[in-house]
């Protein structure tokens, strides 16, 4: 069997945001874990519009290119790993809509997280965020990545300055997305 494809999504799209730093040493994690075919995905890179489509996404009938593309993107993948921030609390916009303009390709699928913020680690972003993706069908994970005072874990050349503690907790949500992507593999067939 093929390793399953993981999306490792950049979910906060503002310039100068800290997301692509995170997202690196998430996406690197994702390879060293073994069990996936592990892509690195940027929200950012499609340039969604507020949702503009003219008619229910669980159609499919799609007119605009960007949602053709961010189709495209969705469906390729079998997992996704978000790599959250927190904006008051909750996810940013930018997420919200990316999800809104699809149906069917979000569908059986299961979502990791590695989450940054200030106190919480953006562990109050993912809650909220657990609920948007069960609507669309899809298994979030318990087990997590949460990255408090991301700030402070930023390095001059790139990246953050991971510990052991975040080293295993990404091992442990790997494990647990692959064993439930490949749970899911029938349902979608
Ligand atoms: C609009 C906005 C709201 C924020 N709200 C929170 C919050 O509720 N909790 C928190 O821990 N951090 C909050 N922050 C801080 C962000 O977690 C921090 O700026 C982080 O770097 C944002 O991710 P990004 O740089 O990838 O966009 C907020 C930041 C912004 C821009």
């Amino acid at each position: 069997m093929t390793q399953p494809i993981l999306h490792t999504l950049i979910c906060s799209t503002r310039p100068g945001r800290v997301g692509p730093g995170v997202a690196e040493w998430a996406h690197a994690a994702a390879v060293a874990h073994g069990g996936f075919d592990a892509r690195l995905v940027d929200l950012a890179s499609f340039g969604l519009p507020v949702f503009d489509e003219p008619e229910h996404p669980r159609l499919g009938r799609y007119v605009h290119e960007h949602t053709k593309a961010w189709s495209a993107s969705v469906n390729a993948a079998d997992a996704f790993l978000f790599v959250l921030p927190e904006y008051n609390y909750g996810p940013p916009g930018a997420l919200i809509n990316a999800l809104n303009y699809l149906v069917r390709e979000w569908q059986y699928k299961a979502v990791g997280f590695v989450s940054y913020g200030g106190v919480s680690g953006g562990m109050r972003s993912v809650q909220v965020t657990k609920g948007l993706l069960t609507t669309l069908k899809m298994v979030p994970m318990l087990e997590a990545v949460a990255i408090p005072f991301v700030a402070q874990q930023l390095q001059a050349e790139g990246g953050i300055a991971a510990n052991a503690v975040h080293g295993a907790a990404a091992t442990a949500m790997l494990d647990e997305l692959l064993r439930w992507t490949k749970a899911l593999q029938g349902l979608r067939a």
